[in-house]
């Protein structure tokens, strides 16, 4: 029979530290600046937004990190997941090739995100925080602190990016379940969101700009609390349980990856996938890894390294990080969860430093691998999702030029079954593949002239 079809760890098996790369980072990663002064910031200075425990976390040097045990608690909902061997796929390819997914799809709301909404969502209500605002792009992140929120008696507001909100109504009926309250963004209830609607009034909104709104409405009281789903350091440790079940995984059928895929929006399920992985890297072991992006948000491939800020509204500290600019605002692809202007600073280090290859594809690409891995494996996966699914396709026809045996290790981050419009927009001929024009993105990265330079 061969290498199994999926690998299942026990429940007792689940992760009970997360891991912290800041340790083993080659070059540190530089502090966030203050967004007037451009002074570096200190922990006290974040405490408006972040509860003082997840600030802790997100400059913590300490490279094992205990898991609580009410998170543990509420992962075995759907952890592990199972790692799953892509056979049927294979078979069509013709490769030589070994292709495993990281199953992070059978969550309740269908992808990676809970893994850090569980987290935060417990650390806020230990805290004493009674309320969390957020924003969300695809609709994932929102659903899932949405779930996360319900499930330790916490209220939830999410500013969902407008042409996300249009795109995927169904998405806003789950939040409803769990209890959330989501609004389509820019919206009429922050003055960010006012000043916006009033300039552009049929703007398909941004992540940037829903995170300011988030942010606006957080500080107007003392018992709510912003939480974002991606970029910041304790999203990537708490995204870490991916990476250290995969390779536990891998162990129990004696394999280990030449490459390692994610795709990065802001970089949450890429680092969690891989950062375990390039522990070993760091440490010598020799294996590829690779961030996927979209042409039509190009951050990793082409935006600069630079400081600049989280949103559009320039509220948040400036991080250190490749960026298209905090105005920009991407063009309606699909894939709404990777249609970021920024990237997270650790995993932006990374790709400075040469550990990690960031590659960008058109979605046509992504939406054809999308379709041939339903035909193949059976799930259908998220827009975000088929940026890694093109990629190990990619990986696994040239081994089969090469004649080489290959292992590719993918992350699975979601479901698409919420996502069918993009699938049918496929299906009509109608996906147009967008590169992102040069004067486009000159213009959007005048935002960032100004602003300091990391070294
Ligand atoms: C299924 C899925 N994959 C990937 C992403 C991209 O986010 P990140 O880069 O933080 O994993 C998203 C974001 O919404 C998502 O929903």
């Amino acid at each position: 029979m061969g290498t199994p079809t999926r690998i299942i760890l026990r429940e007792d098996e689940i992760p009970t530290q997360w891991y912290n790369i800041q340790p083993d980072l080659p070059n540190p990663l530089q502090p966030p600046l203050h967004p007037e002064t451009g002074e570096p910031i200190g922990p006290e200075e974040l405490a408006p937004i972040f509860p003082m425990n997840l600030i802790e976390q997100e400059v913590s040097q300490q490279r094992w990190i205990d898991i609580p045990g009410p998170v543990l608690e509420k992962l075995a909902t759907y952890r592990p997941t199972p790692l799953q061997r892509a056979k049927a796929l294979e078979e069509a390819l013709g490769t030589p090739a070994k292709i495993y997914y990281k199953n992070e799809g059978v969550s309740p709301p269908g992808s990676h995100k809970p893994n850090t909404a569980i987290a935060q969502a417990y650390y806020n209500k230990e805290f004493g925080i009674k309320r969390l605002t957020t924003e969300t792009g695809a609709g994932q992140w929102g659903s899932a602190l949405a779930m996360a929120c319900s499930l330790f008696g916490l209220e939830c507001k999410v500013f969902m990016v407008r042409i996300s909100f249009d795109q995927k109504p169904l998405r806003k009926l789950m939040m409803q379940a769990w209890n959330a309250d989501c609004v389509a963004s820019p919206s009429n209830e922050t003055e960010i969101g006012r000043r916006i609607l009033a300039e552009k009034p049929d703007t398909p909104g941004s992540l940037g700009i829903a995170i300011s709104e988030a942010i606006e409405d957080c500080v107007r009281s003392d018992d709510t609390r912003y939480s974002l789903g991606s970029v910041l350091n304790h999203v990537m440790l708490h995204q870490t349980v991916i990476g250290l079940e995969a390779k536990r995984q891998l162990e129990m059928v004696g394999d280990y990856p030449d490459v390692v895929i994610g795709c990065a929006g802001g970089g949450s399920n890429f680092a969690g996938l891989s950062f375990p992985f390039l522990y070993d890297k760091i440490n010598g072991r020799q294996v590829e890894v690779v961030a996927t992006e979209p042409t039509a948000c190009p951050t990793l491939t082409r935006g600069p390294f630079t400081y600049d800020f989280g949103d559009t509204g320039m509220t948040t500290p400036l991080l250190p990080m490749y960026t298209l600019g905090h105005d920009f605002v991407p063009p309606p692809i699909h894939a709404g969860g990777l249609r970021y202007h920024g990237m997270a600073p650790l995993v932006s280090r990374l790709v400075r430093d040469g550990l990690v290859e960031p590659r960008a594809l058109h979605q046509n690409d992504c939406y054809e691998s999308a379709v041939l891995f339903a035909r193949t494996e059976g799930f259908i996966c998220a827009p975000e999702t088929s940026h890694a699914i093109a990629t190990a396709i990619h990986e696994a026809r040239r081994a089969k030029e090469e004649g080489k045996e290959k292992t590719i290790l993918l992350n699975w981050s979601g479901h698409g079954l919420m996502d069918l419009s993009g699938y049918e927009a496929f299906f009509r001929g109608d996906l147009v593949d967008l590169a992102l024009p040069e004067e486009d993105l000159r213009e959007s990265l005048k935002g960032v002239e100004d602003l300091p330079k990391p070294k």
